[in-house]
């Protein structure tokens, strides 16, 4: 019932988008008439801002598409014209606009260039989507429906924060990226410079940052982590670049504000400048498992290194915040930390998140002489007071939004489990799940002002909202980037610019796939597409398509779907429904996640089994979890692995098998698993046989006898400070 309902709100949706323009995010008044204004080679732009960066945008947007001229005009024009016309007195809030579209022509009006910004935004989605292909088809006829538009954002600051830390992606990615945004009407866009995997910014007093900090690998000062295995990894922006960037940014009303995350999340600076360092270091590790990553709170001189640091940074950024982490501080060195420990006396202080607020109260006087605000994630308003106008960003869920508003903190609503990207999409996507699965509808529920009750004074706090992607996950496959940020950062660039009365998820669903699947297309965006749901009953396979025009392809010999493979049609009659993979296709160019049949599960053989190991493991996540042939449970190691270790499965008695499948790494999330390494087999438990090499963290053995033993030997050093082994599979 619920589906033949939602099937129903999908229709009377599609019905409704006849009246209505499609744009996303949803314009806040918004009226189509009958007709439509069509474009040709006659048609002219004026424009009434000086030198404006605007006029020479849609221009050059138009020229791309169409091939027409559009030439420039100082005088009013008469007729077919784009009119970009700012007027200061404009009653309308921020970064809003009107946007009229008649038989004459196309009129922009706002109060300054952000507006009309935006204006031009909603104008290129009305027309084809090929105006964003940057290529002239001559397929199109360049018509604007009619409309009447009156629009302006619900929040001032609606943002995406991208890691570049952890994965590095360069300047012609930030670039691309940057337009993404724009066309999303976000106007922030929050740069996460420097973590313990990587410091990503040249720092003219420090060149070691970057000489040394920003690369990993063999020989390096940082370790090799998240698949970036045996190879130097990493990279930096130079200060042009970044320059360069951020002027871009600005003109598509972007403001970026760069983030140095202190104290904790600081191993690629410790491990360039050991000195920062507490005198007494321990062996303990951060929550992300990085050990000697935490800026000692009592020397002064790392206090003036910081200073000369956001010095340079204010240089570049002309944002008026500067972000300075905060979070998941391992306070195991401050306590170990004689030094630390006198401060903490000399203060009477009790907690070491007081050390934590003594901290990050010297960065916001560092930050405010630069005559810039602070910001920081939600723990920096743990252990004292901060001044009025340091900004908080609410990331372990809106209640801790809230508790920052309600200590006066203007806030940023960024909760994991609605707005973290690197999390699922479902449960067989590539992704985190600490916050759960974020389904775009997940994403799209947020309401960042959440509780109804709260008071207008503290609701006002609530700046807007943010999507985030951190990027330990973002090494493969190619385009994730662009699979895990798109169309969920669409819902948020909904949920920040339209009012909550406005919203609905089947209406935005709708607009989605009906209108702006094809917008992202030809943005050149490789965005997530939904793979279909696939039952097997009464011997037959059958397919939930995950919308109503969906193209599903299938397989029946275990590969992956391709733009050859055969359309599903119906049903499919089968003995053997495991064999049999599906996905949705967009274009034939862009890909769901293939899937198999997910009502029936394959059952594997499940012989009793023992394990010899050179490894240790973590009590919670005990070698037991390699017997019970649950896949959803794996086993940890203590330790980074190193060239010789093993780990064996011997089996009670032979097993009949075709084929065994060794797969390393947590399981679903694939991350952890071995880099350097391959699998033996045994037949009579003495003579073993070499297998394949691991390739993503899993080796195949086909054997032609039944095997006795299974042993994964490795043969250099892993890229994580653990490793996850799970059960083998069986056929
Ligand atoms: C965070 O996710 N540690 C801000
Ligand atoms: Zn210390």
């Amino acid at each position: 019932m619920k589906r033949l309902l939602s099937t129903f709100a999908a229709m009377i949706f599609a019905l409704a988008l006849s009246a209505q323009t499609g744009i996303i995010p949803k314009p806040q008044k918004e009226i189509i008439r009958e007709g439509y204004f069509r474009l040709d080679k006659s048609c002219v732009i004026y424009s009434n801002e000086k030198g404006s960066f605007n006029t020479q945008y849609i221009q050059e947007k138009l020229i791309k598409a169409t091939g027409f001229a559009f030439s420039r005009t100082k005088k009013q024009p008469a007729d077919n014209f784009i009119k970009l016309e700012v007027n200061p007195s404009l009653n309308i809030p921020e970064e809003g606009y009107l946007l009229n579209v008649d038989e004459k022509g196309i009129t922009i009006e706002a109060k300054n260039s952000s507006g009309i910004f935006y204006g031009i935004q909603s104008v290129l989605q009305l027309l084809p989507p090929a105006v964003y292909s940057g290529r002239v088809t001559g397929r199109e006829e360049w018509s604007v429906p009619f409309v009447n538009i009156e629009d302006y954002p619900r929040f001032s600051y609606r943002g995406m924060m991208l890691d570049v830390s952890r994965t590095f992606f360069d300047y012609d990615v930030i670039i691309k990226y940057i337009d993404w945004l724009s066309y999303h009407k976000i106007n922030k866009f929050h740069w996460h410079l420097a973590d313990d995997n990587g410091w990503r910014i040249e720092i003219k007093k420090y060149p070691e940052l970057t000489s040394k900090g920003a690369w990993r690998g063999p020989g390096e000062v940082l370790y090799p982590s998240f698949g970036s295995g045996n190879k130097r990894y990493g990279g930096f922006y130079t200060q042009d670049q970044i320059k360069k960037i951020v002027a871009y940014a600005a003109e598509r009303n972007i403001e970026i504000i760069p983030e140095i995350d202190l104290p904790g999340h600081s191993r690629a600076v410790t491990a360039t400048y050991p000195d920062i360092l507490c005198r007494r270091t321990d062996e303990s590790l951060s929550v992300q498992g990085e050990g000697k990553n935490v800026w000692c709170v009592s020397k002064e001189p790392n206090y003036e290194m910081l200073e000369n640091i956001i010095k340079e940074l204010v240089r570049l950024f002309p944002s008026k915040y500067i972000h300075i982490g905060g979070d998941e501080v391992n306070y195991s060195a401050w306590k170990n930390c004689p030094d630390c420990q006198v401060l903490m006396q000399e203060k009477g202080m009790k907690e070491p998140v007081e050390l934590l607020n003594y901290f990050v109260r010297r960065m916001e006087k560092i930050v405010e002489k630069n005559d810039r605000h602070m910001a920081g994630w939600e723990e920096i308003i743990e252990g004292g007071d901060l001044k009025p106008e340091t900004r908080v960003y609410a990331w372990r869920g809106v209640d801790k939004g809230i508790a920052a508003v309600s200590k006066g903190q203007p806030t940023i609503m960024q909760p994991g489990s609605f707005c973290y990207l690197d999390m699922k999409q479902s449960e067989v996507e590539r992704g985190h799940n600490w916050a759960g699965i974020v389904t775009l509808e997940k994403t799209y529920s947020l309401d960042p002002t959440g509780d109804k009750n709260l008071p207008d004074s503290l609701s006002s706090l609530i700046l807007g909202v943010q999507g985030g992607l951190w990027t330990e996950l973002l090494n493969k496959p190619v385009r994730f980037i662009e699979y895990q940020t798109f169309p969920r950062l669409a819902a948020i660039a909904e949920i920040g610019w339209t009012n909550q009365d406005l919203r609905n998820w089947d209406d935005f669903k709708t607009r989605l796939e009906r209108k702006h699947y094809s917008r992202m297309y030809n943005m050149g965006i490789s965005f997530r597409l939904p793979p279909p749901s696939i039952t097997y009953n009464d011997g037959a396979l059958r397919s939930e398509l995950p919308y109503p025009w969906a193209v599903v392809r299938y397989t029946s010999d275990e590969t992956t779907p391709d733009e050859f493979s055969p359309v599903f049609r119906g049903e499919i009659y089968t003995d053997n429904p495991f064999k049999y993979r599906f996905a949705t296709f967009y274009k034939d160019e862009i890909i769901s996640q293939a899937v198999m049949v997910n009502n029936v599960s394959y059952v594997y053989q499940k012989p009793s089994v023992t394990i010899e190991t050179s490894l240790s493991f973590q009590l919670k996540f005990p070698l037991s979890n390699l017997k019970d042939y649950n896949f959803s449970t794996y086993a940890r190691t203590t330790e980074r692995l190193k060239k010789g270790d093993y780990l064996t499965y011997i089996f009670e008695k032979p097993v009949f098998t075709k084929r065994i499948t060794v797969s390393t790494g947590i399981p679903e999330i694939d991350f952890y698993g071995i880099t350097e390494g391959y699998v033996e087999y045994s037949y009579d438990g003495k003579v073993y046989i070499k297998g394949n090499e691991f390739t993503d963290g899993i080796s195949v053995i086909l054997p032609k006898e039944p095997v006795s033993a299974v042993r994964i030997v490795v043969t250099g050093e892993s890229d994580g400070f653990t490793a996850a082994f799970t059960d083998l599979k069986i056929d």
